[in-house]
């Protein structure tokens, strides 16, 4: 099946659960991973992983970018675990200053809406000093793409004009329950 017939299934059954919220899901953070690539204009001061209680585990960043940048792109893509991880599926790559200004791309779209309401990029470039996502978790209601039940990782590469800087690694458990 080619990726774009996969992507019209996904956005069609997103809808229709969307719609008719005939399932719910859990989603579990299970490792962060993050590194500077160029620790004269990024330093990560935090990354990680904190266990609120048995049932939410939420994530910590904090960066410093020690100049300003008007230039960001973000490479993501997703890899699931199959005897260690395979990319599965997405990889995109985004105009972050572009993309802040006015959202496009309905995946992108959905991976930020998970960000958002934890961090304080919400607002336009230039991005400078403090990056901070505080206490993010994934919040069920997102159960916007179904997908198979699985070990996954949103790997992402953040490039200053041109050039990586850092990267920052999510793993999650993805369990879906249909009812
Ligand atoms: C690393 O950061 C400095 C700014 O501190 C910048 O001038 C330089 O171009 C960067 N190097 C790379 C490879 O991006
Ligand atoms: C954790 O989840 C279980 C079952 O899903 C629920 O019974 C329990 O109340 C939850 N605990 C907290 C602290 O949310
Ligand atoms: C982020 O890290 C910087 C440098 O360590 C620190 O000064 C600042 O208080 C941190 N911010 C938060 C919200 O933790
Ligand atoms: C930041 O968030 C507010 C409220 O959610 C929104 O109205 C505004 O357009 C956002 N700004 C940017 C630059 O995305």
């Amino acid at each position: 099946m080619s990726n774009v017939l996969k992507i019209v299934i996904i956005l069609a059954t997103f809808i229709l659960t969307w719609r008719f919220s005939q399932y719910s899901v859990t989603y579990k953070l299970t490792n962060v991973n993050c590194a500077s690539h160029n620790k004269s204009w990024v330093t990560i001061n935090e990354c990680r992983l904190k266990a609120i209680n048995r049932n939410r585990t939420v994530f910590n960043f904090n960066a410093t970018f020690h100049h300003p940048t008007n230039d960001v792109v973000v490479d993501y893509r997703f890899l699931k675990r199959e005897n260690g991880y395979k990319p599965w599926l997405y990889k995109k790559s985004v105009d972050g200053c572009r993309f802040i200004k006015k959202p496009y791309d309905m995946l992108s779209i959905l991976i930020y809406m998970v960000f958002k309401p934890f961090s304080n990029i919400n607002h336009t470039c230039p991005y400078y000093v403090n990056i901070l996502i505080r206490g993010m978790y994934l919040r069920t209601e997102i159960k916007a793409m179904p997908y198979p039940s699985g070990k996954y990782m949103l790997q992402i590469n953040w490039k200053f004009y041109q050039k990586l800087q850092f990267v920052t690694n999510i793993s999650y458990d993805f369990i879906e329950n249909l009812l």
